[in-house]
């Protein structure tokens, strides 16, 4: 293995044990409106095959089978897909199967699928341009792949800064907001493209304070835990100070709870 390919599979772990941390089960709750919109934007059909890219517990891939869809989600974090499983049986859903694999290798053969979707999902993989081959490769040609992930001007991709600055990815990851950028994603998807259809849309955040919300996401979500626990007690205060106070920035509540619009791409691409 080069050092490129070494770099990019111990990045790849880190991201693994990153997002196994905490129960990001819990933040997901609040972020099942962004697959509802994803699937209208494409919009799916009754009967087409999907694929739900990193779906975490299954917001995208439940989304998809509330379509009359035959939907498979993938993630590389096992807790998760039981819970994905967990709601799915509380659902009736019986065309949804979730499997464990990865973003950069996709364990399914080419164009197998109709619509490729991924909502907050692929952008975490450390070789962005692997990511787009491997959606291109499953989607059968004249399909479409359909994403939601943060802006870099956006509140959460403010957020994941502060998490960079803090806890430095690994050399030769790609910071993951640049999938928030229009002109990337053309790049990424180049010539397989036939067309591209970009909405920016906000997701708000809820919470009953700016406190409460940074404690629910220190205990929940992966990366903040992991930063959390990786730095040393003043370090970990100075993180807690900025979160807080970017968060505070965003409040739009104008009284004591936070309600913080963030702003994210919605992208669909149509392939040749
Ligand atoms: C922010 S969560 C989004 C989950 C879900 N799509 C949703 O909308 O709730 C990111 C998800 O990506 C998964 N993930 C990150 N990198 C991955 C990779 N290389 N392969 C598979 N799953 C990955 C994580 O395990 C996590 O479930």
């Amino acid at each position: 293995m080069g050092n490129r390919s070494i770099q990019l599979s111990t990045a790849r772990d880190l991201s693994q044990s990153t997002w196994a941390a905490g129960d990001f089960s819990l933040v997901a709750a609040s972020n099942q409106i962004v697959s509802e919109l994803l699937c209208e934007a494409i919009p799916l059909r009754a009967g087409q095959r999907v694929l739900d890219v990193a779906t975490g517990s299954g917001n995208t891939a439940l989304a998809a089978t509330r379509r009359a869809t035959e939907v498979v989600g993938v993630d590389f974090v096992p807790a998760l897909l039981d819970r994905a499983r967990e709601r799915a049986h509380a659902e009736r859903a019986r065309k949804v199967t979730f499997e464990e694999g990865d973003t950069e290798n996709l364990p399914f053969p080419d164009a197998s699928f109709d619509v490729v979707l991924s909502t907050y999902g692929h952008m975490f993989a450390p070789d962005p341009a692997r990511a787009a081959q491997e959606m291109i490769r499953v989607c059968r040609p004249g399909g479409h792949i359909g994403f939601a992930a943060w802006t870099p001007q956006g509140l959460f991709g403010k957020v994941f800064d502060l998490h960079d600055k803090y806890n430095p990815p690994p050399e030769g990851s790609s910071p993951v907001t640049r999938w928030g950028d229009e002109e990337f994603v053309r790049e990424r998807f180049g010539s397989a493209a036939q067309s591209f259809r970009f909405e920016r849309r906000d997701r708000i955040f809820r919470a009953l304070s700016v406190e409460q919300w940074f404690g629910f996401i220190s205990q929940y979500l992966g990366p903040t835990v992991v930063t959390m626990e990786r730095l040393d007690e003043p370090k970990r205060q100075a993180f807690k100070r900025e979160m807080i106070g970017l968060m505070e920035g965003a409040n739009q509540s104008g009284d004591e709870t936070l309600f913080a619009p963030a702003e994210y791409l919605e992208a669909v691409i149509k392939l040749r």
